[in-house]
């Protein structure tokens, strides 16, 4: 496979459209175009870019409150999965919010979404529970945490 040449760094307001066609075919309900400028400009968001030669090739966005931080969402473009883009991503964001303080992260994610439950399990996240038909009948959502 070709080198990734692969750079993560800060979103910035350029990248809302790239971001906004990640999310397109990838989440089932993907953002609105203002809560994605409001990852980057919001001083309690976070959002960070893969990009390839160019390329956006991933995405991963969180809010904090407080010194807890919540993931909302984290994509890899589809001919790019399966390369380490999204643990990359994850280590970036991970430095940023220990040093910034934060102590605990949550995230949830469908019941059957296997390579994100095999993300978070690889980067540490303990299931804390369930919440039954989440996103829509017959569709729950697995409860995970960080501890930073
Ligand atoms: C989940 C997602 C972000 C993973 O991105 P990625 O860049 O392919 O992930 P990586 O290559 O960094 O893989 C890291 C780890 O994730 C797990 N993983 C990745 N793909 C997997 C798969 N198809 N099945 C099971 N585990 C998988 C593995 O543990 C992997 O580690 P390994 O390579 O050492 O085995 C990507 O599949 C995606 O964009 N999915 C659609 C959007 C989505 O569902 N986001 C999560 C919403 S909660």
């Amino acid at each position: 496979m070709p080198d990734l040449n692969l750079k993560i760094r800060k979103g910035i307001l350029e990248d809302v459209e790239a971001i906004m066609e990640l999310e397109q075919g990838s989440i089932v309900h993907p953002w609105e175009k203002k809560a994605i400028e409001a990852l980057i400009t919001d001083e309690n968001k976070r959002c960070y870019v893969a990009e390839s030669d160019g390329l956006i090739t991933g995405y991963v966005g969180a809010e904090l409150v407080l010194d807890e931080g919540n993931i909302g969402n984290i994509v890899t473009h589809k001919d790019y999965r399966g390369r380490g883009i999204a643990s990359s991503l994850f280590d970036v964001l991970l430095d940023d919010l220990r040093s910034g303080g934060i102590k605990i992260l949550y995230l949830e994610v469908e019941h059957d979404n296997a390579p994100a439950i095999g993300l978070y399990g690889k980067l540490g996240f303990a299931k804390d529970g369930v919440r039954r038909d989440y996103y829509g009948k017959g569709k729950d959502a697995v409860l995970m945490s960080l501890d930073l």
